[in-house]
This record gives C-alpha cells, structure tokens and sequence, in this order.
C-alpha cells in the first residue's frame, strides 16, 4: 500500500518568519487527514526553523536541491548530512527549473540520488519533458532516459525513493497536464522500474504528478491507479490551499 504525498515546493519563497507562519497555520488544518502524508520543502535558510517547529508533527520536510558531497571545498553548496541536521527526511532533485535554468546534467541528477540515499534520505526524483520534446512525440523516450540517467547503478534495496513527473510545459503555467495524460506516463514509469529493478520495487515507489495542481484538479489526478499524489509549486504557497489539496486528496483516497 503506498501512502501518497502532498508536497508543497515553494522554491525561492518565504523567509524564515513567512514559514513558520505558515507551519502554524497548515498544522491544525491537516492534523486530521489519514491516508495521506503532507510534505513542505522550504527555502534552504528555512529548513532548520521549520523542521524544528516540525518536529513530533504529522507533517514531513524534504530540501529543493542538494550537493553530492558530504563536506569538502565547494562554496555555497549544501551536502546530504547537512540536510539531515535540519530534520529534513527528503530532497527534491532533477526539478526542471535547475535542469533548464541552471544547466543541472543527468550525471548531477544521478550523483545526488546516490548520496541522499547513502545518508538515509529520500529523493524526490523529478523528471519530464518539455513542449517540444512532446510534440515532436519523444516525450517517453525523454523520460525513460531522465530515469535511466538519474538512477544509473543506484541500488534500491531496502531504500526508499520518490519519482516526480512534472511535464515541463505544465508547470507554473496554469496548464495541466490531462489525468490520462499523467496516469498514462506515470504507468509507463512504474513499467520501466519494474523491468529496471524489480516488480516489488515498482510497486513500492511512490510516483508523483506535478504541473499547476490545484484543490479543483487534484481528485482527477488522485483518481487514477498510479499516481500517488502530487508535487505542487504555486498552490502550496498558501496554507489554506495547501491543506484543501490535501483534504481532497484524503477524500478520494479513502473515498
Ligand atoms: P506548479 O509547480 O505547481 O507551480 O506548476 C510545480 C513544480 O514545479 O513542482
């Protein structure tokens, strides 16, 4: 049984004070929901606060990024144990908008799943295509080398890893991806761990849709049999928003 995920990623949004605001307004208003597990991943200079103002909650933090190395001379950079002493249980890697904008390769996307997971923390594996790439019909194929890339010679077993797909084209743009759509690459995902790992390690893996989700879309994507919740940008930036995806989500969930 695979629980599902609500993660909120706010990217380069709100300050420490701006966070924990939002932390104390989203707690009571998820502390019922059952079935389903709500995920913040805030800025860097915010993990440490929230995750202390997280802690003994129901509610999990995860990282947008981080460094391959444990320590060593790499100025500015933010390594796996570092992220574990904020109390973050995960980190986001491969989001399209590092590929694209901060020229992030596979090899570096690969690099970071290895060490997260070395240092007992689950990534969130992002990968997608883009407008093109889906017009031009190349969509799977783009995917499947994103996870073949991403995943190269990571040994699964007894880990845990979240795999995102968030077309590019669909995010922070107010177009969606279609349910179909989604369910139909995400399916595919799940087929090709399974031919890559194991069945029982497709099985297990939660896979995530992302790409302007909303409290009015969101039961469409949780309707279907291998999406297990979503990854969400500009909609997690309001806790009431945050908190009603998540409530429809626990409603189809437990329908
Ligand atoms: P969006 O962002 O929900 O604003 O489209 C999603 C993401 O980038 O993870």
């Amino acid at each position: 049984m695979r629980i599902p995920i609500i993660a909120g990623n706010w990217k380069m949004h709100k300050t420490v004070a701006q966070s924990l605001e939002f932390v104390d307004e989203i707690l009571p208003l998820t502390a019922e929901i059952k079935g389903v597990k709500v995920v913040l991943c805030p800025p860097f200079t915010a993990l440490y606060s929230v995750g202390q103002r997280l802690q003994g909650t129901h509610i999990e933090m995860g990282a947008q990024d981080v460094f391959w190395a444990d320590e060593g001379a790499y100025t500015g950079e933010i390594s796996p144990p570092m992220l574990k002493d904020t109390g973050s249980k995960y980190a986001i890697v491969g989001h399209s908008e590092r590929r694209h904008q901060l020229k992030e390769t596979d090899e570096d996307v690969n690099q970071k799943v290895k060490s997260l997971l070395q240092a007992g923390l689950w990534p969130i594996l992002c990968v997608g295509e883009t407008l093109e790439q889906r017009q031009a019909g190349n969509a799977r194929q783009v995917v499947k080398e994103q996870l073949e890339e991403g995943l190269k010679d990571v040994d699964t077993t007894g880990t845990d890893l979240v795999i995102a797909y968030e077309p590019v084209w669909a995010i922070g743009t107010g177009v969606n991806a279609s349910s179909e759509d989604a369910q139909d690459m995400i399916g595919f995902i799940r087929q090709e761990l399974a031919g890559k790992f194991s069945q029982e390690m497709a099985e297990r893996v939660r896979i995530l849709y992302g790409g302007s989700v909303k409290a009015n879309n969101i039961e469409e994507f949780m309707s279907q049999p291998d999406i297990d919740g979503a990854l969400i940008g500009g909609a997690s930036l309001q806790a009431e928003s945050l908190a009603e995806i998540a409530r429809r989500a626990e409603g189809i969930v437990n329908g």
